[in-house]
């Protein structure tokens, strides 16, 4: 198996089986589209002591963007904003195809870095870290 047919399986798992599905009640709820094309997630974090407790997303979008929210929400959960902003700060370097800190462990979301071969599809992949730094940002005012 090649490193491209794994981080596509990656990609599909977590696209059809999308992990943190769903809605938060009383939390912070952040609403995103990409323009490019429609697509829009809902993003509700649970954010406590400077930590996010929860994240859970739904939305309707290509495999990329959904699969990029599910491997998001995983890798959050649990961290400390100012490491969730990292988290995004790395991904968004990913996608610009730019060195990244190889020190974090990324987990799924390495199986993303073929996107930033695909800048029409650069887009779907930060929809949901868009959202996210929205989100974090929000709540540190
Ligand atoms: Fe998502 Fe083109 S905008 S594939
Ligand atoms: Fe719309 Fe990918 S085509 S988010």
């Amino acid at each position: 198996v090649n490193l491209d047919t794994l981080y596509r399986q990656v990609i599909m798992d977590h696209y059809k089986n999308p992990r943190n599905k769903g809605i938060l009640d009383d939390s912070l709820t952040i609403d995103m589209n990409n323009p490019t094309c429609g697509d829009r997630i809902r993003l509700t974090l649970d954010i406590e002591d400077d930590i996010v407790k929860d994240a859970k997303f739904e939305g309707e979008g290509c495999s990329i963007s959904m699969s990029s929210a599910s491997m998001m929400t995983q890798a959050i959960k649990g961290k400390s904003l100012e490491k969730a902003l990292k988290l995004s700060e790395i991904f968004s370097n990913m996608m610009l195809g730019k060195e990244y800190d190889e020190d974090i462990d990324l987990g799924d979301i390495e199986s993303l870095q073929g996107v930033a071969k695909f800048p029409a599809r650069i887009k779907c992949a930060t929809l949901a870290w868009k959202a996210m730094e929205k989100g974090v940002n929000n709540s540190n005012e």
